[in-house]
């Protein structure tokens, strides 16, 4: 990576209102003069930490309605994200496939949503320990890209999260050559669907147990964008060495 790597805080249901502005107050100092994080938190606080961050953070959801309103109850619009302060939406993670029922078309519904609000969507892809065992992670990441993203005109406004299942929450991140390996086909099976100068700027970034050390490790493999953390961005000091690339 010739550029600093993109890195992007997944909260998931963690943090009141109050909890986000007391993160956000200990994290901007950390972090001073550095290019701003993206920060994926719950919808309740997006308000109050836009208020706290203004423009030096970039503030986004992990979820959304594909619908623009209506009578959908408990759900959520793009418009009402990006009026909230949300400047990006991650779809799609593997949580929302596997508690929510998540398909790739209603992943698919929301990204082209997602896009029409002018919200930047991350889009998650990654294989299962099984689906990884049988030798098939190219025919998932084929399937969920194919399917997710089609008809998707444009790719600045988008950025692929590859994110094996089974090194989410784990403990155990992919190892380097394996990243490098789904990247690799992420632009491969991309290949067939946009242009060349499309996948030479498309951002795709690793998650699954990121923490500083491997972060540190990985920001200068080629193909890799940035990162997609967890549990490592919901301490403040944690997320700064990240960001900062300090590996301890
Ligand atoms: P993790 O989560 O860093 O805790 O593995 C990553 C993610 O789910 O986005």
């Amino acid at each position: 990576m010739d550029r600093l790597p993109i890195v992007v805080a997944n909260w998931k249901m963690n943090k009141t209102i109050r909890e986000s502005v007391d993160y956000l107050h200990k994290f901007l100092p950390l972090v001073e003069g550095s290019r701003p994080a993206w920060f994926a938190i719950p919808f309740t606080a997006l308000q109050a930490a836009k208020a706290e961050v203004g423009d030096k953070l970039i503030l986004g959801a992990q979820n959304m309605n594909d619908a623009s309103a209506g009578a959908f109850t408990g759900e959520i619009a793009a418009s009402m994200l990006k009026e909230a302060g949300a400047s990006f939406v991650i779809l799609g993670h593997s949580e929302r496939r596997r508690y929510f029922n998540e398909t790739n078309e209603c992943i698919h519904n929301k990204v082209m949503r997602a896009q029409e609000t002018g919200l930047t969507a991350i889009v998650c892809v990654g294989e299962s320990y099984e689906e990884r065992e049988q030798g098939s992670t190219r025919a998932v990441l084929e399937k969920q890209l194919t399917e997710c993203l089609k008809g998707i005109s444009s790719f600045d406004v988008c950025m692929i999260a590859y994110e094996p299942v089974w090194a989410i929450g784990s403990g155990i991140s992919a190892t380097q050559e394996m990243i490098m390996e789904a990247h690799a086909m992420i632009r491969d099976i991309m290949a067939t669907m946009t242009s060349k100068e499309t996948i030479a700027t498309l951002n795709i970034l690793y998650g699954g147990s990121v923490t500083p050390a491997s972060a540190c490790q990985l920001a200068n493999v080629e193909g890799i964008d940035g990162f997609l953390v967890g549990t490592a961005s919901l301490d403040p000091e944690t997320f700064a060495k990240i960001v900062l690339l300090q590996p301890q």
